[in-house]
């Protein structure tokens, strides 16, 4: 087992949580992973072959399980709008006995923090006998998915030891940036070329440190919102439903509170049922074109009787506004926005009494399908 840090940084020092250090060093690995994969010019230093390997696929397949698998489904997002390359995303136990049908040539993307999840791994077992090839993004140096796919990219997020996965989140995310742009750039697309990596990167980093900085704020939040409740939901369009997805299982995961991330035009379809005077409604506002849809989805939950609050990002904000977030390029503000609902889950689970870093029933890398 080796990770790729060295020891003191596996201690939590003044932090009563793994996760609360965890969450607080994700701007330093968003600089970390600027200065690993960036040029000093900006420009994306990825391994010639493996970005020859991709351009001549038809089509990403990207892999993983729990917060892995919601940081594909930005990725998806990325590939597409960066690379203009199609993509889909796959819960590794899903894919491993149902595999969809697959491209003429696919290229797999595998995302996991420990490289060791038995469910994805099957499925890089099939993608290997079958001669495709593969990358794995993964935390741990040398772990089974890294040792067994063609190609790794490391994600440099440092040990995590919390259960409830953070920043290998955001780094799976900037890291699929960074992959996309520098595709995109091989395969000639304009928009790649015109996307700023390293400064979008910086702003993020500063972005997330003015967000961890408002821990009272969401403490206090998370008091008067969730504390109380046994359900809640995060909803949102498009990239900010990604999140909603990931916002949720944080809240699940750590709180016990049963947290729907939903689709936020879906919701009248059938869920909004679920909806009665004081239930916790969360939306996430940080696409232009969607902003004003969801904001209608959250009246329609009030008029039911929800307490609603908005995460919005500042140039979308409105007066009454909840949270607002530093702006970023749209493609980006999964990397911020989910910041504050891995902080009201935290509270949430501290204020609670309940043990942050070991929720029952769960283990930090799952090796049994
Ligand atoms: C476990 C963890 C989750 C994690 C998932 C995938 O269920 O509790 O936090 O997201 O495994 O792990 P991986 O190491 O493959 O990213």
């Amino acid at each position: 087992f080796h990770v790729d840090m060295n020891a003191d940084e596996a201690d939590k020092g003044t932090y009563p949580f793994y996760m609360l250090k965890e969450v607080d060093e994700q701007p330093n690995v968003m600089r970390k992973l600027a200065q690993t994969y960036l040029s000093e010019h900006g420009e994306p230093e990825i391994d010639d072959k493996l970005l020859k390997a991709m351009q001549a696929a038809d089509r990403l397949y990207i892999v993983g399980a729990g917060t892995s698998y919601h940081a594909g489904l930005i990725g998806k997002r990325l590939f597409e709008n960066l690379a203009h390359i199609p993509t889909e995303v796959h819960v590794s136990s899903e894919f491993a006995y149902e595999q969809p049908m697959l491209s003429e040539k696919p290229f797999f993307i595998f995302l996991t923090q420990s490289g060791e999840t038995a469910d994805s791994r099957e499925v890089l077992v099939n993608v290997n006998d079958a001669g495709y090839p593969s990358l794995t993004i993964t935390n741990v140096q040398n772990s089974t998915l890294s040792r067994e796919a063609t190609y790794t990219l490391l994600l440099h997020a440092g040990p995590e030891i919390a259960v409830a996965s953070t920043k290998a989140y955001t780094a799976q995310i900037a890291l699929e940036a960074i992959l996309a742009k520098a595709l995109g750039e091989v395969t000639g697309q304009i928009i790649a070329q015109n996307f700023n990596i390293r400064q979008q990167l910086g702003l993020v980093a500063t972005g997330m440190q003015a967000i961890v900085d408002e821990k009272d704020k969401l403490e206090a939040i998370s008091n008067n919102y969730l504390l109380k409740t046994n359900r809640a939901f995060y909803i949102g369009r498009g990239i900010d439903h990604a999140v909603s997805l990931e916002a949720a299982l944080k809240l699940k995961e750590i709180s016990y509170i049963q947290c729907e991330g939903f689709a936020s035009g879906e919701l009248k379809h059938g869920t909004i049922a679920l909806i009665e005077e004081g239930t916790p409604v969360i939306g996430f506002i940080t696409q232009e074109k969607t902003a004003g849809l969801t904001r209608s989805n959250l009246q329609e939950t009030m008029a039911r009787g929800a307490k609603t609050l908005t995460i919005v990002r500042e140039g979308l904000a409105v007066d009454g506004d909840d949270l607002i977030l530093p702006d970023v390029d749209e493609m980006l503000m999964p990397l911020l926005s989910v910041v504050p609902a891995q902080l009201l889950a935290y509270y949430t689970s501290l204020n609670k009494g309940l043990d942050v870093d070991k929720p029952r029933n769960l283990a930090k890398s799952v090796t049994v399908e």
